[in-house]
């Protein structure tokens, strides 16, 4: 009988393989933890540099009590209001959690996915998973099976569980002092600082923590060890133009001076343009469930850039997610 895709992907990460695996916020490339050739093919198949460290995903607290060394009243609450879902928390590691996946730093990124494929193929493995997106590094994440088999062929086995619902990476957010327990002075307020913005908006962190005694501060603050935090990120195949300031309505009609700019750097010749307009549904859940599927069909179109209009209205929610990709996608913001 032809084994499940289940139980091949179970038997892949207990052969110490990088297996896809379908999550609500993208498609990851995990490996057993407790496996350091495991964790080393998914930066060598990514292409990804060893300074950035990856998520470990868990399917139970159990587990999360064995990679960190504390955690903090807020980050429990946050963890028993969100989890699972797209939010992972940044925490002190334990000395057992292998460098590799953490680049040297004494924190841990983790999270809880909330899709019951990938929960249970973490249960039955018994330990753990690293995944970070499962996509080349530098370029724009999967949400779908197709993308991640477009991207590595043969080479990694894809556990299909389906389009992902939520489309956007998880938040991550860590702890300042005194909530971490970092610091002694109790009188200084606490601080949630979101270090990626994602699919737990902070409007929806704000809320649940503003009911709380001492509630914290939550401020945004893009570390330079954290999240993407290479400028360029996420990027299509093809440039993409973003344009904060359209003079139509009409995202292919440009100004004399934006034409010039876009020539001036993209190196076009002289009206040797062939641009295509990416859209995005007016719903920040949809726009982020589509926002990378567009990325990928402008990227593959022929066209020989994309085109976006940045709408000055959309900018809280979810929104701050998308436009956080986007902006670090864009090889030109105008
Ligand atoms: O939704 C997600 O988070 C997806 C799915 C697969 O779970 N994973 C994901 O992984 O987006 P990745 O590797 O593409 O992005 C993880 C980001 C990295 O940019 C990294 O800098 C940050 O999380 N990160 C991980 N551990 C960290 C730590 N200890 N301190 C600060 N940032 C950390
Ligand atoms: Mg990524």
């Amino acid at each position: 009988m032809k084994p499940s895709s289940f139980q091949t992907a179970l038997d892949h990460l207990r052969a110490g393989d990088a297996v896809a695996i379908p999550t609500e916020t993208v498609y990851g490339l995990a490996a057993d933890i407790s496996q350091p050739s495991a964790i080393e093919k998914i930066f060598a198949l990514k292409k990804r540099p060893f300074f950035d460290p990856l998520i470990v995903h868990v399917s139970s607290r159990d587990q999360l009590s064995s990679l960190v060394e504390e955690i903090p009243p807020i980050a429990s609450q946050l963890m028993e209001k969100f989890w699972p879902g797209p939010i992972t928390f940044v925490l002190p590691k334990k000395k057992t959690v292998n460098d590799k996946i953490t680049s040297g730093l004494n924190t841990v990124g983790v999270r809880m996915p909330n899709h019951p494929v990938t929960l249970e193929l973490i249960r039955q493995l018994g330990s753990p998973v690293a995944a970070p997106s499962a996509n080349l590094f530098g370029q724009t994440s999967p949400t779908q099976a197709s993308h991640v088999r477009d991207e590595f062929g043969d080479d990694v086995f894809v556990l299909d569980g389906g389009p992902c619902l939520i489309g956007v990476e998880s938040t991550v957010v860590g702890f300042r002092a005194p909530v971490a327990g970092l610091c002694k002075d109790t009188t200084l307020p606490g601080e949630i600082v979101i270090y990626r913005p994602g699919g737990v908006t902070k409007e929806e962190i704000e809320h649940f923590v503003k009911d709380l005694n001492d509630s914290p501060r939550v401020v945004v603050e893009q570390s330079p060890v954290a999240p993407g935090h290479l400028k360029h990120h996420y990027m299509p195949k093809i440039p993409l133009v973003m344009i904060q300031n359209p003079v139509s309505e009409n995202s292919l009609e440009l100004s004399a001076v934006q034409r010039a700019q876009i020539d001036n750097k993209l190196k076009f010749g002289d009206g040797d343009w062939n641009p295509i307009e990416m859209t995005l549904p007016s719903d920040a859940n949809l726009a982020a469930r589509e926002l990378y599927s567009e990325l990928r069909r402008c990227g593959e179109s022929g066209a020989s850039l994309i085109l976006l209009h940045r709408s000055a209205d959309k900018d809280s929610g979810l929104w701050s997610a998308i436009w956080n990709r986007l902006e670090k996608a864009a090889t030109l913001i105008l």
